[in-house]
């Protein structure tokens, strides 16, 4: 009965860093979840064979299309009520063929394109990531403009994420980078200090993505600007949502990196 009344979730990007968080959830809170996938091809690597098979294992539906087949994806959304977009930052302009195909279906409850980062609207960086942000920009304004209900998740800094780029205390490195000026906690490392100017020049200089890297460690670390802004009357804390959710701390989280570190992961641009 209650799986009856649960909202049915598609995802886009299902198999990637955050969408294999996403769809999980998706299936342990009981909603029937679809993840529409590339195909799988001779070249598929065998993790993206096994996240299938373990996909399909637990339920989840999956359909293997390209984002260009229109007819395909209008007909799936025809049998959901959500739709949750996680494709990576060069396929964020792609999103225009979800948001059409969402318009002919006319079903959808709420669309959650792929966001999952900074509050772009509110916040600026570095040209190299400014440039990528102006691509979510375009889609948020497109999403606006089709009038399909849409949440804008702005997930800051994961923070396994982050900690997992920042600091592997498991490959016990001497020395940890400070971007910018930050007090540093730990005592067993050397601190290896990046000027502001330092950073600045090398999102001019390092090649394409690095540059991008550069300028998201900027606007993260030494501008540290990242959540301060007011919350408006339509923005929702999303702690509030979930008040009984117990979170996992920083020191708990560096605690599991010392026995068990997850996979280091690395957004793509
Ligand atoms: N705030 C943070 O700390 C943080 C960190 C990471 C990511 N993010 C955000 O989260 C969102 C998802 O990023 P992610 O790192 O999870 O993505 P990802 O793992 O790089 O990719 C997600 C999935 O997109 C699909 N995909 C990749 N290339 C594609 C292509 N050429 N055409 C069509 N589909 C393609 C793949 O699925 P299939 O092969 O199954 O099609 C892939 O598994 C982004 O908006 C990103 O900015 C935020």
């Amino acid at each position: 009965m209650d799986r009856e009344a649960k909202n049915k979730i598609l995802i886009f990007g299902g198999t990637g860093y955050l969408g294999t968080y996403m769809v999980k959830a998706s299936i342990k809170l009981g909603h029937p979840t679809f993840v529409f996938a590339r195909p799988i091809t001779p070249q598929s690597t065998l993790n993206k064979i096994n996240l299938h098979e373990e996909f399909e294992s637990v339920g989840v539906t999956i359909i293997q299309g390209e984002l260009k087949e229109h007819e395909k994806i209008v007909a799936i959304l025809r049998q959901v009520d959500i739709v949750i977009s996680l494709l990576p930052f060069p396929q964020v302009p792609d999103q225009i063929h979800i948001i059409e195909a969402i318009k002919v279906a006319g079903n959808i409850k709420r669309f959650l394109p792929s966001e999952f980062g900074v509050e772009e609207d509110r916040l600026s960086f570095l040209p190299p990531f400014e440039a990528c942000l102006d691509e979510k920009r375009k889609v948020r304004r497109a999403v606006e403009a089709s009038g399909i209900p849409y949440t804008y998740v702005s997930a800051n800094c994961f923070g396994a994420y982050f900690l997992n780029y920042l600091l592997r205390p498991h490959e016990q490195q001497e020395d940890v980078i400070i971007y910018g000026s930050g007090e540093a906690k730990g005592k067993y490392f050397k601190k290896v200090h990046v000027p502001e100017e330092e950073l600045v020049k090398l999102t001019e200089t390092l090649p394409f993505p690095d540059n991008v890297r550069a300028s998201v460690l900027h606007g993260l670390f030494v501008k540290g600007d990242l959540a301060n802004y007011e919350l408006g009357e339509n923005d929702l804390e999303a702690s509030s949502l979930y008040p009984d959710y117990k979170y996992t701390t920083i020191d708990q989280l560096l605690d599991v990196f010392l026995v068990d570190p997850p996979k280091p992961a690395l957004a793509t641009f």
